[in-house]
């Protein structure tokens, strides 16, 4: 038997079982986490020294490198929210497929969605499945909504409504996926018992920022084919660097060439004016929607009762959490097409009113107005 058929065999039993029986304890507790109980402390290490012995053993790889890396990340990330350190040894083997891959050394949303042949959870709790199911399937929505409108420029006049059609309803399912989730998440298990897998961690000596569901490139896409964001604007700019690590590594190259801007390309010919406003509308509703109704009840609102020494490491990518909320409110502008210095506005409202803007006119949707 080779040892990726055991570490696979091992995360689907032994560490999925630790990591429930621990979560049901913390939560026992209302804690994120609990020190200095013998039992729980004894099934922490046997955790990690279970782990690191399958781990280390990894040699030449076989089968798929992407979705070893999720297996060995899954492995060093339960050992970070339990608060264990895993011996150097094993965070190399991570660093090693990370290298080989151009990614981070961790593993990352995909690895629990998109990228998860083997169905692999941390826990068998039935929050984490929902978070995981419905986040994957937003990120599934945000994937045809990208496609359908890459490919809008190549196609006849004729046949790019169908396309912005498309588009429209694979945000609409990114919406409905965002409705589900708020409804059916659990905020205390949400905030106790998935969210802390998430977080920043060592590997190697470098600390790498936590995972979230926006680590796919089709959201970009999107904000950049709807000339909403502007790779040439400095925070939007920041944001695509930041994440380009962080994506599956066929996402790589999709960040570093932009889509068509389709804004400039409807302003020019007037053709499907109203279908791309309307998919305009969508992507702006389902980002508000992850605003106002999953970051703010579920992260932000919980958090003001977090000590604050835990409040530091609060969020997925390290910053403080209202450094972070800034950064998403900004994008919640963008992307909704605000009526703020630098979003789309006003090239969107000369569209809804039927204007056909000058050349001289026409501006980079980054640019402030
Ligand atoms: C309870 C549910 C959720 C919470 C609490 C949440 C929270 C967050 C937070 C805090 C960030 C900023 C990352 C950081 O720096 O810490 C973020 C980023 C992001 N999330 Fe969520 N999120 C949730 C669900 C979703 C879902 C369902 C999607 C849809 C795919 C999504 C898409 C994104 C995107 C796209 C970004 C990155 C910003 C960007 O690059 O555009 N999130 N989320």
């Amino acid at each position: 038997m080779s040892v990726v058929t055991d570490l696979n065999r091992w995360l689907a039993t032994d560490f999925a079982d630790t990591n429930t029986f621990l979560e049901e304890a913390y939560f026992a507790d209302r804690a994120e986490i609990v020190y200095e109980n013998i039992d729980l402390d004894q099934r922490k290490r046997a955790l990690r020294d279970d782990g690191a012995a399958l781990v280390t053993r990894i040699g030449d790889v076989e089968g798929d490198p992407y979705d070893l890396l999720g297996a060995v990340g899954l492995y060093l990330a339960a050992c970070r929210r339990h608060e264990v350190d895993v011996p150097e040894s094993a965070q190399a083997v991570a660093g090693r497929l990370g290298v080989a891959l151009g990614v981070a050394p961790r593993f990352v949303f995909a690895h629990l969605s998109t990228h998860n042949p083997a169905a692999r959870t941390f826990t068998r709790l039935p929050h984490e499945q929902a978070f995981n199911t419905y986040n994957g399937l937003a990120v599934l929505g945000y994937d045809r909504a990208a496609a359908a409108l890459r490919r809008v420029p190549s196609v006849a006049t004729s046949l790019a409504g169908a396309l912005y059609e498309e588009a429209l309803a694979g945000l609409e399912a990114v919406l409905d996926a965002g409705r589900a989730l708020a409804a059916e998440l659990d905020g205390a298990r949400f905030f106790l018992n998935v969210r802390p897998y998430f977080k920043p961690h060592v590997v190697c000596g470098t600390e790498y920022r936590g995972a979230n569901a926006g680590d796919f490139a089709a959201v970009n896409d999107i904000d950049l084919a709807l000339g909403l964001c502007d790779v040439g604007d400095p925070f939007y700019q920041r944001i695509l660097v930041e994440k380009y690590p962080y994506v599956p590594p066929e996402d790589q190259p999709r960040l570093r060439t932009p889509p068509v801007n389709l804004l400039t390309l409807v302003e020019e010919t007037g053709t499907h004016t109203e279908k791309f406003l309307a998919v305009c509308r969508a992507h702006g509703a389902a980002y508000a929607f992850h605003h106002h109704r999953l970051v703010v009840p579920f992260l932000a609102k919980p958090a003001e009762n977090v000590p604050p020494d835990r409040l530091a490491r609060l969020t997925a990518s390290g910053p403080p959490l209202d450094v972070v909320l800034a950064t998403l409110s900004r994008l919640v502008d963008l992307r909704a097409a605000r009526d703020r210095p630098g979003t789309a506005h006003g090239r969107l409202s000369d569209l809804r009113n039927g204007a056909r803007p000058q050349v001289s006119d026409r501006r980079g949707s980054g640019l402030p107005r």
